[in-house]
């Protein structure tokens, strides 16, 4: 590695209304290095790197680019200095194909004229994807490409660019292991020809296989560098300076009582999609389904919920045949489900905390449709201690919050809303290892209150830890069922991947 210094950050400060986001940050930056960036949610890491690419202006602070003072003030600015971000919400424009993204402000003109030169601009997009090992053709659009695809295209984008330094926020969150293993590569051909990767991630195992150095940030304050060896790093010891504190008990599950059969699903069908699922689901327990990104498995919950046609199958809840055709049918008859795509599907980003919060309980705690104030404030405020959600105040703009603090306000909705079955799609996805914690110990507050929950989750630790029982899914159907005790790693994989 060589370790000359492509970009040092000084004292750096940045305010928000009621929030002090970075207070004297540093950050020193090699060439060739992958600088991991670590941090509860709200620690202010994507703060961080948006002072780096001229989206957000530090209120105080210096930064030297190669030796040089700098000011980023836009980020065309930023990035004709060489610096590119794939963020945590991908910048693409989905009706258009891959290349003209990839060329999207900076287009290849014919000679000096003003004509496109639309040949050059797909031959060299071409030529970007293979570099990074993607293949893919970049006349499709963007809308029809599938998240890995279109991080691909994000990243031959920024490569465009001929950056020095490239930055990844959360880039694995929404990957399969085998996309997440091509991503490493393409990080390693980068950082081979000396481009800086700042990456972020609140999977600590990621740190070992790929970091060269990681830069701790705590309640938007720095913390301290450390060098990572290579498969000896203390990942505790990261927890601990990330937190404050130890995690003594990662997975704090409480068996209660398993009741009485809430949910029947049987020989539910959808042609292409879903084969022939059937579950159960008692009163105080936690099922687990567990399998491949693309097994089916959201598609399936989405179908129990109505939020997806289906086009055969039964649905009993509480002993009652049920007619689900639509969520809100879903929701009356007690079902809450927290989806994985919070952007789309979870929150209103225009819309308070506390609105986010309140709006799937409406029904419950009005009288005559008006909402008691005191409620309106007191189950929002509860649940934003209990989470620890970072942020000011509950009437604070959702859209405002970090990453991981929005998806507390996903299952904060659904916490309130006194559903009797909640699922959970990826419910910790995005979330650091101290909120994981107060999440699950949410969960056991619902199943002692007998709710009965059902957990998707591609991480195996937390599906093995927290399931009574998990049913694993391989191409839209469940190819077996393992109880707590039988279950492991081993069985899992091979269910998800059609074995039995
Ligand atoms: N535009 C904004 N307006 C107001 N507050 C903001 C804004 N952007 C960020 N914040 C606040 O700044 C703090 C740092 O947020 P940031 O997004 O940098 O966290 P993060 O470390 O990236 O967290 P995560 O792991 O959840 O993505 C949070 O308290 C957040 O609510
Ligand atoms: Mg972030």
């Amino acid at each position: 590695m060589n370790d000359a210094v492509v970009l040092e950050m000084k004292n750096i400060t940045k305010r928000f209304p009621g929030v002090l986001a970075l207070d004297k940050v540093q950050l020193t930056l090699h060439r060739g290095e992958v600088h991991v960036l670590l941090g509860e949610n709200g620690a202010g890491k994507s703060t961080l790197i948006k002072t780096i690419t001229g989206a957000y202006i530090p209120d105080e602070g210096e930064i030297f680019l190669e030796g040089k003072p700098v000011r980023f003030d836009s980020p065309l600015h930023a990035q004709k200095l060489g610096i590119s971000a794939v963020y945590q919400e991908f910048n693409l424009i989905p009706e258009l194909d891959a290349a003209k993204n990839i060329f999207l402000g900076k287009e290849l003109m014919v000679g000096k004229t003003i004509k496109l030169n639309s040949r050059e601009m797909y031959r060299k997009s071409e030529e970007y994807l293979e570099t990074i090992g993607a293949k893919l053709n970049p006349r499709i659009p963007i809308k029809n490409l599938g998240v890995a695809a279109q991080q691909m295209v994000e990243i031959a984008k920024a490569i465009a660019t001929d950056c020095k330094i490239l930055i990844l926020d959360e880039p694995t969150a929404v990957l399969t292991n085998q996309e997440i293993d091509r991503l490493f590569q393409v990080v390693e051909t980068l950082t081979k020809r000396g481009v800086a990767i700042i990456f972020i991630s609140h999977r600590l195992e990621e740190i070992n296989r790929i970091g060269d150095r990681v830069t701790v940030m705590r309640d938007g304050a720095y913390v301290d560098t450390i060098q990572v060896e290579k498969g000896k790093l203390d990942t505790d010891y990261l927890v601990k300076l990330m937190v404050g504190r130890e995690i003594t008990n990662k997975f704090p599950k409480i068996n209660v009582a398993i009741g009485e059969e809430i949910l029947r699903v049987e020989h539910l069908n959808r042609k292409n999609v879903l084969k022939d699922i059937n579950l159960t689901l008692h009163a105080g327990e936690i099922l687990g389904i567990g399998g491949l990104v693309g097994a089916g498995r959201t598609e399936a919950v989405k179908a129990i919920f109505g939020a997806d046609p289906i086009d055969s199958g039964e649905i009993t809840v509480f002993g009652k045949k049920a007619l689900i055709r639509q969520p809100k049918d879903a929701i009356r008859l007690g079902i809450g489900l927290a989806p994985e795509d919070r952007k789309v599907e979870g929150l209103n980003l225009g819309m308070s905390i506390k609105d986010n919060i309140i709006m799937a309980s409406v029904d419950k705690i009005s009288r005559c449709g008006v909402i008691g104030r005191r409620k309106r404030t007191s189950i929002p405020e509860g649940l934003k201690d209990n989470l620890r959600i970072v942020t000011p105040s509950i009437n604070q703009m959702v859209g405002n919050l970090s990453g991981g603090n929005q998806q507390k306000v996903v299952l904060a909705k659904w916490l309130a809303s006194d559903s009797r079955i909640v699922i959970f799609d990826e419910p910790t996805r995005g979330i650091d290892v101290g909120a994981k914690v107060e999440v699950y110990q949410l969960m056991n507050q619902l199943i002692s209150r007998g709710v009965g929950i059902i957990m998707i989750s591609s991480e195996l630790p937390e599906l093995l830890a927290m399931s009574d029982r998990i049913l694993v899914m391989h191409e839209g159907r469940i190819t077996g069922e393992l109880s707590h005790e039988e279950a492991s790693q081993e069985k899992v994989l091979r269910l998800a991947s059609g074995g039995i």
